[in-house]
């Protein structure tokens, strides 16, 4: 698939633009929006996501594929996967907390949002994601939960292009995979860097909590976790609350 850049210095969201932009944006190639501020970047659960100027990468990739997606976890699996070995092809140690966030030395350095639309016989999928570069302690502070960057945890300026462009290009090759074989062939990539491997968990789950320990994900990228009375149940959504 042939790429199409649009860049932007400000947008409300990178996410929001491309869902209001799809309609007109050529379904055969593989659209790559990004934007070097974001006013109202959003995270998972409506929560928003902190984009100051220049600091990080504000990315949504945008593509139209034939198929359903009956499990968007898993594509969320993926492209922590994908940016999981673009940075560790940059030296760094990055773990994977399901389903969507990055973490490097115990903190998020970046998150993942996944939505789709139907459209014409398939759907329109848009992959965002936020990576703190070179975000500085006290631009992050406002988050008001322990988040991290490249910069913090390397005390190196990067370049945000060398930082982004191999993710890119190590999507484009995931997503073929992922096209043809399902998450099945991502599922030991995301095992092996799993930050909940061997905790105590608490996922809450609509208006639910269950409690348990990690167990690992299925072929379809749902949490497996072991109650008390030994049984296992997957979770095909849901947000962790808290670990040990
Ligand atoms: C999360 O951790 O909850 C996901 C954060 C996703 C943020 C990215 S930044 C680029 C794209 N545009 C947005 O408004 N959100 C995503």
């Amino acid at each position: 698939m042939e790429t199409q850049t649009h860049h932007f210095n400000s947008l409300e969201s990178t996410q929001d633009w491309a869902k209001e932009h799809f309609s007109s944006l050529d379904h055969s190639k593989f659209h790559v929006i990004s934007a070097n501020r974001q006013t109202k970047g959003r995270g998972r659960l409506d929560r928003h996501w902190h984009s100051p100027e220049g600091t990080g990468a504000y990315i949504t990739y945008c593509f139209f594929i034939k198929m359903s997606l009956s499990n968007l976890s898993s594509i969320s699996l993926m492209t922590g996967v994908t940016i999981a070995e673009a940075l560790q092809k940059l030296g760094l140690t990055v773990k994977l907390k399901w389903p969507n966030d990055i973490f490097i030395n115990e903190k998020k350095a970046g998150g993942i949002l996944i939505e789709t639309k139907p459209f014409d016989q398939g759907h329109v999928v848009f992959v965002g994601f936020g990576l703190n570069v070179n975000t500085s302690a006290e631009d992050l502070s406002p988050i008001g939960r322990p988040a991290t960057s490249l910069y913090i945890e390397t005390e190196q300026v990067w370049d945000i292009p060398t930082v982004v462009e191999p993710i890119e290009t190590i999507f484009k090759r995931n997503l073929d995979t992922f096209l043809k074989q399902g998450f099945k062939a991502f599922e030991k990539d995301f095992e092996n860097i799993a930050f909940l491997n061997g905790k105590k968990i608490i996922i809450s789950h609509g208006k639910d909590a269950t409690i348990g320990h990690y167990q690992g994900v299925d072929s379809s990228g749902a949490l497996l976790l072991k109650l008390a009375d030994g049984q296992i149940k997957a979770f095909a959504s849901g947000e962790i609350i808290s670990w040990e």
